[in-house]
């Protein structure tokens, strides 16, 4: 290719009306490509607030039908449910994971019931039921991989029999989407989707996720550096993908995503599998307080991140600006 030069080259000729800018824009986020992470708590009805995450609540069972409806008229496709345990059920092995009647287990009926049509995706990992806040089971101050696989594989399980369509390991113990792809087919559940969370990170990112679920003040013993990876990694991204799709994964994830978009672009680039990633609850909380400050425009900064997610290669994105971002796109 011959490069021309300026003033023959004009790129802002192109910028110049919104129509060309509009017919030229290579990059359509859309109300489809979000998933909405919804966090519930042990009560009939009401809503609580989380203080590091404005406009976000704990939601009662009630609640959470509500918002499921204002969310399924909002065109959003999928949601994703967090609970936060009452803190007696929790115990160091996180049994409550796999009991079948537990937070996520009735809401995963609940939901399913009465809004069939929405995508219904659920964490396997511990945390939220352990009472050390790790997301395997503790022995001896680490966290031990293969005892773990066994829980999560239970609670994978727990989950499908509750109507859970897509399961999403989030706890990056060894081995075990392999384990849970031969749990869910020995089982009759070959249609229940895995979405791993493959390329997580040991992130500063996650703090107010903790406090919405309430797993950030017992975290104790190891680090979750012990299993989440070093953010200074990228092709160790790529290894944990390509081990788990080989191991069955449907979909992968990374996660956090706005400090992340080297590896959401390499990884679509490499494996070219459906990419999802997740715009956690610190990125939400930091665009939040610098808004509040008045120091960034809230809707503009909001966008111009789930853009750049989608830009990156991501096919679809958790945020917790689902329901706002769908708004603005729809108007
Ligand atoms: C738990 C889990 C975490 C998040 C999703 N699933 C936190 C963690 O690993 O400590 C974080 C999501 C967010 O920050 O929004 N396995």
């Amino acid at each position: 290719m011959t490069q021309q030069t300026f003033p023959l080259t004009r790129p802002r000729r192109m910028r110049k009306q919104l129509w060309q800018r509009e017919l030229i824009a290579e990059t359509l986020l859309t109300k489809n490509d979000f998933v909405y992470p919804l966090f519930i708590m042990d009560q009939d009805k009401g809503t609580e607030t989380i203080a590091s995450l404005p406009n976000l609540y704990r939601l009662g069972r009630y609640d959470l039908l509500k918002e499921c409806e204002e969310v399924t008229k909002l065109g959003i496709k999928a949601i994703a449910i967090f609970p936060r345990t009452p803190q007696e059920k929790k115990d160091r092995d996180g049994t409550e994971a796999t009991n079948p009647k537990n937070l996520v287990c009735s809401a995963v009926r609940a939901v399913r019931e009465q809004f069939p049509e929405l995508g219904v995706i659920c964490d396997v990992a511990l945390d939220p039921y352990t009472s050390h806040g790790h997301d395997g089971v503790l022995i001896e101050g680490q966290v031990h991989n293969d005892v773990t696989l066994e829980r999560l594989v239970a609670q994978a399980i727990t989950l499908a029999e509750s109507g859970c369509e897509m399961v999403a390991p989030s706890d990056m113990m060894d081995g075990r989407i392999r384990a849970i792809r031969e749990a869910l087919e020995a089982k009759n559940f070959s249609d229940v989707c895995i979405l791993s969370y493959a390329a997580k990170y040991a992130s500063a990112f996650y703090g107010p996720f903790r406090e919405a679920v309430g797993s950030q003040g017992s975290l104790q013993g190891a680090s979750k550096a012990t299993y989440q990876m070093d953010f200074r990694n990228s092709d160790e991204a790529l290894s944990e993908v390509g081990m788990d799709i080989a191991e069955g994964a449907d979909c992968v994830m990374v996660k956090p995503a706005l400090a992340y978009l080297d590896i959401i672009a390499k990884i679509k680039q490499t494996f070219k599998v459906p990419t999802f990633a997740y715009q956690v609850s610190g990125e939400y909380a930091m665009i939040h307080a610098a808004a509040k400050e008045g120091m960034l425009p809230l809707e503009k900064t909001m966008m111009e991140s789930l853009v750049s997610i989608k830009r990156a290669g991501a096919d679809a994105i958790f945020s917790y600006y689902a329901k706002e971002a769908a708004k603005i796109l729809a108007a």
